[in-house]
């Protein structure tokens, strides 16, 4: 028994697992936003408005166990490398560590490493081999799971064998209906039912049995050469898988990154993946029955009946909005048994009607056109070419679908569009209302509400409108459209991952990438009062990031006290020329002999207090 596995048992006389998570708290009652409003602009660092602190809780590099080698910026250590915090944080999501109060003192944080930046991680002149950069590069995606307290020090982690890294070559369980399935084996995987890593680890989300699930987004650029067979290679080219060059030293290193050579490597990639965060040694598990796509997110939410939905948006112009319904019913008392709800169940897209309904289409092999005739010989085929399924039954081509989350004081489901430049004027649509959509939207999405007065996400028709049309309101060159009050400094674009309070108000962050040139500001996050009836409504500018940044988390404790926002890829997005020796800015830092790094902040009122007010 290793130390780790001696400590682990010892925990589980007393475990901290709490026998249910709530998935979206709202304890609290609705309250007024009382934070003076953070300007737009650009700038070398972040900013807050008055009264509000930031620690910097975890950085790009940070080690998360005892005794690692301390870390040199532009070197590689193959030892050290996969135990250390990875870059590129997104996705946020907080496990409390015990009840009420305290338990939004002592956690575990998840976070999401989306990609590597290769030109901000390696010197121009770098020594380092290419199979040692491909190494390095791998260890560094993926995911963390890092034990965080709050101290009279404010927010610090802690070095625990409670942590845990999964990294682009961490062995990862394929389940569901595609585990084992022919298209999911080849040579280094003969049963097609492990795949190596996380690749592209965007957004996610949590179950109420207290698990996060990772999205594999853009894991299509790793993989280098097309499959000879023209059906494959069809297949492969629909995700734009081995279109990049980028990272060929990957398949020089690793043969599972030959796509032409490899294809069912390939298709163990583009996945949400579950992961226990209070069992470290519990195997991560990609659930096959929930689609292949380039997931965005993955946030639940129970239907009426306890089945489990989980809401996903495949992150690329025109491209769909997803739903799964389990078959099986959450269990509150037998988290064991919640394990295996994400195997089975019905995946379905949305397809938008003008009169203001969603009809959900089910992705069910032998159904409508998804038969032999049309290259879909078995539920896996549906699942592993989940775009070109959802191609053939008509869903409604979004423009870039990324968070969905549900309110949960009302239930209704807030989908975030982040833009779409391609978008013709022949092409727009009710949903997708402007071509040249360079601002994004936010749609609503209701779905009916049960006697019982709850509403029913398993339900096969909802209704929908559209909450806003972001861009800046006082032009009309914009055809920018807010249901509430909005400053100069309130208006924004690209509305990309998004949260609720335990007040029940939306905090949206946004992600315009190299374009932030056109609204002029830095990616920011906004607290947005948009619930009917929410009285002072309004949406306003809480925190900007440094230039070349982009908001992911948000995430909030349940006693909404702090907030966890993940800052990433700081001096790099629209920013002429940067690379490790000349970064745009050396956030966090400061310090010449660091790059930028991204990194998760937690953020606290000085006064204490809810955040937002
Ligand atoms: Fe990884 Fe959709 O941004
Ligand atoms: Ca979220």
């Amino acid at each position: 028994m290793t130390t780790r596995r001696r400590f682990l048992a010892h925990l589980g006389a007393t475990t901290l697992v709490p026998l249910t998570l709530p998935v979206a708290a709202a304890r609290l009652p609705r309250a007024a936003l009382t934070f003076t409003e953070v300007s737009r602009g650009v700038d070398h660092t972040h900013h807050l408005p008055p009264g509000y602190h930031a620690d910097v809780l975890l950085r790009w590099g940070d080690a998360l166990f005892d005794d690692v080698a301390a870390w040199r910026p532009g070197f590689a250590d193959a030892v050290a490398d996969p135990l250390r915090f990875g870059y590129n944080n997104d996705f946020v999501a907080y496990f409390p560590l015990g009840p009420e109060r305290s338990g939004s003192r002592r956690g575990l944080l998840a976070v999401n490493h989306e990609y590597v930046t290769p030109s901000m991680m390696w010197p121009a002149a770098t020594t380092t081999t290419r199979a040692a950069r491909a190494r390095a590069e791998l260890s560094a995606l993926g995911h963390s799971v890092v034990e965080v307290r709050r101290t009279t020090d404010g927010w610090q982690y802690v070095r625990t064998p409670r942590n845990r890294r999964t990294t682009g070559a961490t062995p990862v369980a394929l389940t569901g209906p595609a585990a084992g399935h022919a298209r999911l084996r080849w040579a280094d995987d003969p049963a097609g039912r492990t795949s190596l890593g996380i690749l592209g680890a965007c957004g996610g989300g949590k179950t109420p049995w207290g698990t996060v699930l990772v999205a594999e987004e853009n894991f299509n650029v790793y993989f280098t050469g097309r499959s000879n067979d023209p059906l494959e290679r069809s297949r492969q080219e629909r995700y734009g898988v081995g279109r990049g060059t980028a990272f060929a030293h990957w398949a020089e290193h690793e043969a599972r990154f030959r796509a032409d050579r490899n294809p069912g490597a390939a298709n163990g990639y583009g996945w949400v993946v579950e992961i226990d965060p209070y069992d470290p040694v519990r195997r991560a598990a990609k659930r096959t029955a929930l689609g292949r796509f380039k997931h965005e997110s993955a946030n639940c939410v129970l239907a009426p009946d306890g089945r489990v939905v989980v809401y996903s948006g495949d992150d690329e112009m025109f491209e769909y909005i997803y739903r799964f319904v389990s078959a099986e019913r959450f269990d509150a008392g037998n988290r064991a048994q919640n394990f295996s709800l994400l195997d089975r169940g019905t995946l379905s897209v949305a397809r938008f009607a003008d009169d203001g309904t969603v009809h959900w289409l089910d992705l069910v092999h032998g159904a409508g056109p998804l038969t032999a005739d049309n290259g879909f010989d078995d539920q896996a085929d549906v699942l592993i070419d989940t775009r070109r399924a959802a191609d053939l039954l008509g869903a409604t081509r979004m423009d870039r679908p990324e968070e969905i989350e549900t309110d949960p004081v009302t239930g209704i489901v807030y989908v975030m569009l982040t833009n779409n430049t391609r978008r013709t004027a022949d092409t727009t649509d009710a949903a997708n209302p402007r071509a040249h959509n360079v601002f994004g939207h936010i749609l609503r999405l209701y779905p009916p509400v049960q006697t019982s007065g709850i509403r029913d996400h398993a339900a096969p028709e909802y209704r929908w409108d559209i909450a806003l049309l972001a861009g800046n309101p006082r032009d009309p060159q914009h055809g920018a459209r807010y249901p509430v009050a909005v400053s100069e400094h309130g208006w924004f674009a690209a509305p990309d991952n998004c949260a609720f309070d335990p007040h029940g108000r939306l905090w949206v962050a946004t992600d315009q990438g190299r374009t932030w040139g056109v609204t002029g500001s830095a990616d920011s996050l906004f607290a947005c009062e948009l619930a009917p009836g929410q009285e002072h409504a309004g949406i306003r500018r809480f925190f900007r990031a440094p230039l070349g940044a982009e908001v992911c988390g948000p995430e909030f404790t349940p006693d909404g006290e702090t907030l966890f926002l993940a800052v990433q890829h700081p001096g790099v997005d629209g920013v002429a020329g940067a690379r490790f020796e000349r970064p745009g800015t050396r956030w966090p830092d400061f310090d010449d002999a660091l790059p930028a790094r991204s990194s998760v902040l937690a953020i606290t009122r000085q006064d204490g207090g809810p955040i937002g007010g």
